[in-house]
């Protein structure tokens, strides 16, 4: 090896040892008689000392030949630092050096490789190799390989195997829209590439795997969030012979132990909530629950009292902001704006500040007297010092709005430390979802997604009351994962395809080879995947999932290093017979 240590492990204890570092030049100093060069590798920082009355004079030359992210080989002995640096680890010694190599030459880099750069979002993205050498994004990474690593450790314990599945397929409904190869040896014919491996794993049950999991790239053209990447990584995992019950605890097992072994993290058992309530006191079905401040539903005692807000709503609903009963009008007026804003949607707020001495000071107090404010209080769990929030409007509109308020809420009052965890599993979630611009019923989750045996009886009258067996995990508002109990019978398959508005040739078309399948005995079975990107986010503290990977699209889901995607030749075009209705624009 070209060197004998990295840049992080030497000590006191090695004073004297003759050693070689190689790395990148991260400082130097030179005064005159004495130059030290900060040398830094993946490990750590080694201070490097020349000193010009006593070290051969063609090491000094090179040494001044050095600049920032050069690369350099340097031999030499340990000796204990005059001045000490107790911020690294290695700052009790140097190296007096006494052989000096540059391995590499480097341009002046065009953002400082320091854990604060000067570098902005598109140079770090264009430079995506040097910005992976600074620590914040280095240790990033690290932390990913460690998420990896522990995933296999514990999943192999538990008797799962990971099998890998193709990715030139044939289009799975995830409900994005698929990214599409073309063939060049079945012209005019299109593989899709996974939005997830939904079907094999199923297949893998019907082979008898019991339990399989994958580490595995998804791909789904939709757009882009900071949680989302048009490429990303799922934990795919499936089980047979289980019930709902007995794959989360499993699942759960997965993220305690993550959260143990990665972070040190013992975490509580985690709740189940349904759909039903989470809509229903969050306004969403990930909801955070790092913090209470639960929506109360206030129609009873809102709705006929003159106020036509109210009145003609089909839902009053609000929250208590502990503490916040101090807020000032600027603020009151920000958080109206704040609700106003056309993403967010709703016409104005209503709030109530419960006054120390009792009393109670409202935005409504034309329409409400003190005795109607108390008893919203109440309700709402509203004290001395509080204040609440009042939405109203039609039901699903107002609990989204609400949802948004009570984050923002939570956030000014300080309640979301992204170093507190707060895990759930939210259960029974409908099967179908009604989709205004196709004017039909979508699955929710998938279409390979069984339905409670006791709701089926509304499938044709009420199709979307009927809940699933299909579960999500969020963690501190973040859906983290989500699964189902399968249907591993042709008919109930059949039978969901036809109420998805497949007609029956389509189904058999798209998805012949799985009900196929399932008529050579497939197992009950049921499975989960995790984004894992998100969790690693989650674990870094992040919201952005970008930063967990190492070479991330931008918004525009472009590779803007590598300046991607991009034309290609006439000659691939003819070969694939495909033709373009814009052609290239040649400059
Ligand atoms: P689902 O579509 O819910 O389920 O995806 C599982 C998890 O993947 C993550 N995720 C994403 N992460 C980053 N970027 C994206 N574009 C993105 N899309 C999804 C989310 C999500 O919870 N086959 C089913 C799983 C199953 O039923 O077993 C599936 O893919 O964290």
């Amino acid at each position: 090896m070209l060197r004998t240590h990295n840049c992080g492990e030497l000590r006191i204890n090695d004073v004297d040892q003759e050693v070689t570092l190689c790395g990148w030049v991260q400082k130097i100093r030179d005064k005159g008689g004495m130059i030290w060069i900060d040398l830094r590798d993946r490990y750590g920082i080694t201070q490097l000392a020349f000193n010009e009355s006593d070290s051969d004079a063609e090491v000094i030359k090179i040494a001044r030949k050095a600049g920032r992210e050069f690369v350099l080989q340097a031999s030499g002995k340990v000796v204990e630092r005059f001045s000490k640096n107790d911020k690294i680890p290695t700052g009790a010694i140097e190296i007096k050096v006494e052989g000096l190599k540059i391995l590499n030459a480097a341009k002046v880099p065009p953002f400082l490789i320091e854990d604060e750069t000067d570098g902005g979002d598109d140079l770090r993205m264009k430079y995506r190799y040097l910005d992976l050498r600074r620590n914040p994004v280095r240790k990033n990474l690290e932390l990913r390989h460690k998420m990896m690593r522990e995933t296999r450790n514990y999943l192999d314990s538990q008797s799962f195997i990971e099998v890998e599945t193709p990715v030139l397929i044939k289009s799975t409904p995830e409900g994005a829209r698929d990214f599409v190869v073309p063939s060049r040896m079945n012209t005019g014919e299109f593989y899709a590439l996974p939005q997830s491996p939904q079907t094999f794993k199923q297949l893998l049950m019907v082979s008898g795997m019991d339990r399989y999991f994958q580490i595995v790239k998804c791909f789904r053209d939709e757009d882009l969030r900071a949680d989302r990447q048009p490429e990303f990584t799922q934990i795919d995992c499936e089980m047979s012979f289980v019930t709902q019950e007995d794959i989360l605890e499993m699942f759960e097992g997965l993220v305690r132990y993550l959260f143990n072994n990665v972070k040190g993290i013992d975490l509580a058992d985690f709740p189940h909530m349904t759909y039903a309530d989470a809509m229903r006191y969050y306004g969403s079905d990930k909801p955070d629950t790092r913090f209470e401040m639960k929506f109360t539903e206030l129609n009873e005692l809102a709705q006929n009292k003159g106020f036509k807000v109210f009145d003609d709503a089909e839902l009053v609903v609000g929250i208590c902001a502990k503490g916040a009963g101090n807020y000032t009008r600027k603020q009151l007026d920000a958080l109206t704006n704040f609700v106003k804003k056309p993403q967010i949607g709703a016409k104005g707020l209503v709030y109530v500040k419960c006054n120390e001495d009792g009393s109670f000071k409202s935005s409504v107090d034309k329409f409400f007297g003190q005795e109607d404010l108390k008893a919203w209080a109440d309700k709402m769990g509203g004290e001395a010092g509080d204040l609440l929030l009042v939405l109203s409007g039609e039901t699903n509109h107002t609990r989204k709005a609400l949802c948004e308020l009570r984050l923002e809420m939570g956030t000014q009052l300080g309640l979301r430390d992204p170093n507190t965890f707060s895990c759930l599993w939210v259960v029974d979630f409908p099967l179908l979802e009604w989709d205004e611009d196709t004017k039909r019923y979508h699955a929710m989750h998938h279409p390979f997604t069984s339905p409670k045996r006791s709701d089926l009886e509304w499938l044709d009258s009420e199709p979307g009351a009927v809940r699933a067996n299909a579960y999500d995990m969020v963690i501190n508002g973040v859906e983290v994962g989500g699964g189902s109990i399968r249907i591993h019978d042709k008919e109930t398959q059949e039978m969901m395809f036809k109420h998805l508005g497949f007609s029956e040739e389509e189904a058999k078309a798209q998805f012949g080879f799985l009900m196929d399948a399932f008529e050579y005995g497939a197992p009950p079975h049921g499975g989960v995947a995790f984004g894992f990107d998100r969790l690693c986010a989650l674990f870094g503290g992040s919201d952005s999932i970008r930063d967990y990977i190492a070479f991330p699209k931008n918004n525009s889901g472009r590779d803007v290093m590598i300046d991607a995607p991009a034309p290609i030749s006439q000659d691939q075009l003819d070969e694939l017979q495909v033709e373009l209705t814009r052609p290239y624009e040649i400059n």
